[in-house]
């Protein structure tokens, strides 16, 4: 066996699954030629066998270096020179049979290790038992291609992680491409892209919103936030404490939001919602310019009268405009007009609502027809973001002021779950129809620990699709250059990462640490790697692995849903929005046409 000419050396030390490999002294050069083919040994990253009569274990190089010299040894010259590796077992093939991960058997001293070859990568690398979706070549095996596993990339989630143009967005861009190439005609995904990245890229598989657009408008109506959101979005609110200013805003949107049910109800009646259904957080519409007018007119009014039954108006104004009601001033000391009892509280929020109310920056959320609630609602919206016969739609948030980026990334994401989540068993939703979404710059609003500019809407949200995602059948992959910003419990939450060159220290830190054990000796490959060139590793790849990401052109269940079948499977005609938001409306299940 020893003339065999992929035989490498010979086990030293086993530990666990880390092996010590001792480079045999007759090799005759660290790079031979196997099948006419040149093998480099001893690469970190790259692959050896150990052959143990029926099954082969595999296993990755992590570490290559000659034998510590102890002073103390005599015999110092047959320690000298000894090359060892050191080597993570990953898996084993019995047999013919498949690659399979994890160990039934392990090597003890002296068994073989043998360089591995390229049909032993292609006996590694074929998908068994689970639906391929390539994403680009191995590393030191040009040609070979590298398959993730689609079903567990979604339910598990992922991280794409590297240092600025490493090949993130390439990576993003080629996987979904790889996705829309055929075989999942009812793939269906999202992607939060802060700078407008993706549109080129992704043209002719996709479906672009973006601010102002004047097809597609991406339009996020603020009658869809909560009262929480609303608050700070519109008056500054803080959330630590409520103030009778606080209340008299609740109990006016709770009682707008009320009013909303008998045009939201005009529809199908098993769908109906009932006024004791609704909170101030119902995603029910309601005119924010009306709200305004209300509370404006209440600081302004006089009466003629002690009693306070006759206003003084002079005019009404116009809510629509943003006009003022008009009324005539408060006389002096007991004259009339008399000023209500007890004095109005509200003029700092309602000066804070009319500054909104004339930003035009925020006129995707404020001004959001034709998605008035009544014209199109929420139903309409979700349906015009996901069903149209692309697969990927792109939520271009290339206009969104920084200051609102957090906000409308948390609503935008709650509105997506909500609507998988409640109608998780309905026609063409949740579980029926899985989704993807995709968090591009994530460190940008996903912060862990405490960011003072920073509310945590966004980070709630996605923190709920990466705990509970995969029950509704939605999956997350968060796409960032700083992953020690990352927040923490969306990082720990991913079962596949592929790290790109990452050359920053502490980030490489944050990801050994979140990495399993067999892959943390890996990752000081990573500042070493090739723009394009990642570490793949997880549950949705048979054995972590170094990749060549292809380049795109252009640039730029409790028991789990099969994401592969069910989007293998024809479209449904429509999807049963109406009855996941009247679910979500309602706050509890109803039966839908399904
Ligand atoms: N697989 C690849 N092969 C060859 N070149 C690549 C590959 N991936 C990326 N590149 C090159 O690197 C450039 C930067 O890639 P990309 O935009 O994907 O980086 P990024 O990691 O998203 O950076 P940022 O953090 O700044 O968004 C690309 O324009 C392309 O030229
Ligand atoms: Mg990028």
């Amino acid at each position: 066996m020893k003339t065999d000419p992929t035989y490498l050396g010979s086990v030293q030390r086993v530990v666990g699954a880390r092996v010590t490999v001792e480079i045999s002294a007759a090799l005759p050069s660290s790079s031979p030629i196997i099948n006419g083919r040149v093998h480099r040994v001893g690469q970190i990253g790259s692959m050896v066998r150990v052959p143990l009569g029926f099954v082969d274990v595999f296993g990755i190089v992590s570490m290559v270096g000659a034998a510590p010299i102890d002073e103390d040894v005599e015999e110092f010259h047959a320690i000298k020179g000894k090359k060892t590796l050191e080597v993570q077992l990953m898996g084993e093939v019995v047999g013919t049979g498949p690659f399979q991960r994890g160990l039934t058997t392990y090597p003890t001293l002296d068994d073989e290790v043998h360089v591995v070859t390229d049909d032993d990568l292609r006996r590694i690398y074929t998908p068994t038992g689970f639906a391929p979706i390539e994403i680009g070549k191995h590393s030191t095996s040009q040609g070979l291609p590298i398959t993730i596993d689609l079903d567990k990339l979604v339910t598990r989630h992922a991280a794409i992680v590297g240092s600025t143009g490493s090949g993130k967005s390439n990576s993003v861009a080629a996987l979904l491409k790889s996705l829309t190439a055929g075989a999942y005609p009812s793939a269906q995904v999202v992607v939060i892209d802060p700078h407008g990245e993706y549109g080129q890229a992704l043209q002719g598989v996709s479906k672009v919103f973006r601010i102002g657009d004047d097809q597609t408008p991406l339009v996020v109506p603020y009658w869809a936030l909560s009262f929480d959101e609303l608050g700070w979005f519109l008056v500054d609110r803080k959330t630590a404490s409520e103030t009778p200013q606080d209340s008299a805003f609740r109990d006016r949107i709770h009682e707008v939001r009320r009013e909303a049910i008998q045009t939201i109800n005009a529809g199908r009646p098993e769908l109906e919602i009932f006024e004791q259904e609704v909170t101030a957080d119902s995603p029910l519409p309601f005119s924010i310019r009306q709200l305004w007018y209300y509370f404006d007119r209440k600081e302004r009014i006089t009466y003629n009268d002690n009693t306070r039954t006759t206003e003084a108006l002079e005019q009404e104004g116009n809510a629509e405009l943003l006009r003022p009601a008009r009324f005539t001033p408060a006389g002096l000391g007991s004259a009339a007009p008399f000023k209500p009892q007890p004095p109005p509280i509200m003029m700092s929020y309602v000066s804070r609502m009319a500054n909104r109310l004339r930003d035009r920056r925020f006129d995707f959320m404020l001004n959001p027809s034709p998605y008035d609630g009544t014209t199109r609602d929420l139903k309409d919206l979700v349906a015009d973001w996901l069903d149209h016969p692309k697969a990927i739609t792109v939520l271009d948030l290339g206009g969104v002021p920084a200051e609102v980026t957090d906000l409308v990334v948390g609503v935008v994401t709650r509105i997506l779950f909500e609507v998988m989540s409640w109608g998780r068993d309905l026609k063409g939703i949740g579980r029926q129809r899985p989704l993807l979404i995709v968090f591009e710059e994530a460190h940008q609003y996903l912060p862990g620990g405490d960011n003072r500019f920073i509310q945590g809407y966004a980070r709630r949200a996605v923190q709920r699709i990466f705990k509970e995602g995969r029950k509704y059948g939605v999956g997350g992959i968060v796409v960032s250059q700083r992953p020690s910003d990352l927040d923490e419990t969306i990082l720990s939450q991913c079962g596949t990462f592929i790290s790109l060159r990452l050359t920053n220290s502490t980030d490489q830190g944050r990801i050994r640490a979140t990495v399993p054990d067999e892959v943390s000796g890996l990752i000081d490959l990573l500042p070493t790697l090739r723009t394009g060139e990642a570490l793949v590793s997880g549950e949705a790849i048979q054995i972590p692995s170094r990749t060549v990401v292809d380049l795109v052109d252009p640039r730029p269940k409790s028991d789990d849903p099969s994401i592969s079948e069910t989007w293998a499977r024809p479209r449904e005609d429509a999807a049963d929005y109406a009855a996941a938001i009247a679910s979500w409306r309602k706050q509890s299940p109803v039966d839908g046409e399904a």
